[in-house]
């Protein structure tokens, strides 16, 4: 039986679940400055650092908005083609705020697609993405791209001394623009190569094997705390040739750092994401360094390799802080994704025993869970420069919400979008990693070590079942904190 039960005595605050993966909007000095209001409207709904930072006018004017794929983007029908209206003039996504998790999900999403057949806006006037159709084009757009520095970096203090937060955004790829981005998005990339994780697959096996073999001894656990984070640990301590007790404080920094994408950002929340993202690369950086004297992990000694022989950049002092950046989401997202697993299987209807039957369990659960539960539900780009996209022009600078975990919901291109199939069509028009030169670089990572947990579910023929109410995480977008679960052998 599955139940869902929303945190006692938590307000719905939200944030996204991974830095790499979803951003947010303080814009600040890319665009005119006249142009910008840092403060924030008392007036208006708090929806945190998405907006906080924007104002409307900005956005540039829509002309008449016609979809390219034949669907109208959402104009108010009573404006006249001569009028130049605004950006608001796009419904209101007024759910953006939401945890989008649980039985409300489908609610939600039906509620916007019947709002609007196309674009919509946040209250302050982001743009808002969430039909599969347009997700598919402006993922690859040449217009849409990372948000700079400035637009994700802020403080709620209005300080910018937060050293630990630097270390880690100053390190990553996920603000940098070609030329930089490339090479350094390559050299990730490269360690994570399909072929690259063929030979982690090992790892991997042992890390699920070591840790839910135990789990099927207990009563109960609480799979997210006790199984999926420290399968992360010991995959890693695995791969990086480091003891586990050095990195399972990784992963619970790792998810200390997600404070900094609170809804509603405080000076607490931010010292606790800066210590911990201090510690957090200083610690990995360490251990990465260690590992390249050793000479004992294949993947930093291959990084390494790439690394000197592709990026010219000087952004890093040392280059190992590239790669501990890189691998942030492999501490948070991998293990989120093995909890949403089991979430998905609890919630799919059928007996997991039944669906380990299934030819290719493995990899099509994987990619039915990934599509129905992503971690990163969505990502926060900017326009790079001005363009027009269904008649709308988007001004430089506009944040551009891209809501995966609605585009992989979509009725128009999913059957019965809500209900977990292991067959399915229209695999390729699924957008969890994102798309373009921005794609996930770990996204083989997570699947190889996904495949594995599965293959050793099916293998097992282990039955799961819920044993108390599932928490999800109230700062997080697509995330669960809690999870009991009876593990037993079949
Ligand atoms: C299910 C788990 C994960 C999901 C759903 C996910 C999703 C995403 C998404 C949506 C993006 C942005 C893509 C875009 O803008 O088009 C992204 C970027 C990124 N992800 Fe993941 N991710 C996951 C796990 C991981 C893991 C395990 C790692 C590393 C070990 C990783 C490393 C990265 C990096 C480095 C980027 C930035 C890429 C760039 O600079 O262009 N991700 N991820």
């Amino acid at each position: 039986m599955w139940r869902h039960r929303r945190p006692a005595g938590r307000t719905s605050l939200w944030a996204c679940l991974s830095p790499l993966g979803v951003v947010s909007a303080r814009i600040v000095s890319m665009v005119d400055g006249s142009q910008i209001d840092r403060s924030v409207d008392p007036e208006a709904p708090v929806w945190g650092i998405w907006e906080r930072t924007l104002r409307i006018p900005h956005l540039g004017t829509i002309g008449s908005i016609r979809h390219p794929h034949g669907t109208s983007a959402g104009l108010d029908p009573a404006m006249s083609s001569h009028d130049e209206p605004s950006l608001g003039s796009l419904p209101v996504m007024d759910r953006f705020g939401d945890a989008w998790h649980g039985p409300a999900l489908p609610g939600i999403l039906r509620e916007s697609y019947a709002r609007s057949s196309g674009l919509m806006r946040t209250a302050r006037g982001d743009l808002v993405v969430l039909r599969n159709a347009d997700l598919d084009v402006l993922r690859t757009h040449p217009a849409v791209g990372h948000q700079t520095w400035e637009a994700l970096y802020g403080s709620p203090t209005g300080s910018s001394d937060w050293p630990g937060l630097h270390m880690f955004f100053g390190a990553s790829t996920f603000n940098l623009r070609a030329p930089e981005h490339r090479p350094a998005k390559q050299t990730l990339g490269h360690v994570m190569s399909p072929r690259a994780m063929a030979s982690l697959t090992a790892h991997a096996d042992a890390a699920v094997r070591e840790n839910v073999a135990p789990a099927l001894e207990a009563e109960v656990v609480d799979f997210p705390r006790r199984v999926a984070d420290a399968i992360a640990a010991t995959f890693w301590s695995k791969v990086l040739d480091a003891p586990v007790a050095s990195v399972a404080p990784l992963v619970r920094d790792a998810q200390r750092m997600m404070k900094f994408f609170a809804k509603r950002p405080t000076a607490e929340l931010w010292a606790t994401a800066d210590a911990a993202s201090a510690r957090f690369m200083t610690a990995l950086v360490e251990i990465i360094d260690r590992a390249a004297i050793s000479g004992r992990a294949p993947l930093v000694t291959d990084f390494d390799d790439h690394f000197a022989a592709h990026v010219r950049s000087e952004r890093w002092a040392n280059p190992h802080q590239l790669l501990g950046a890189g691998l942030f989401d492999g501490f948070t997202a991998l293990s989120s994704m093995l909890t949403l697993c089991v979430v998905a299987l609890l919630e799919s209807g059928s007996r997991p025993v039944d669906l380990y039957e299934h030819e290719s369990f493995g990899r099509d659960g994987f990619l039915e869970i990934s599509r129905l539960h992503s971690p990163v539900p969505m990502i926060t780009r900017q326009a790079l420069h001005d363009f027009k996209y269904a008649g709308v022009t988007v001004a430089e600078g506009t944040n551009i919400h891209l809501l995966w975990i609605f585009g992989n919901r979509d009725p128009s291109v999913f059957d019965d979008p809500h209900a977990f199939r292991l067959e399915r069509d229209q695999r390729s028009r699924q957008f969890s990693f994102g798309g373009g030169s921005y794609i996930c670089a770990g996204r083989n990572l997570v699947r190889m070590v996904c495949e594995v947990f599965l293959g050793y579910l099916a293998a097992n023929r282990v039955q799961l079942d819920q044993a108390g109410e599932v928490e999800w995480d109230a700062d997080s977008k697509h995330g669960v904190a809690h999870l009991p679960v009876h593990l037993e052998q079949g």
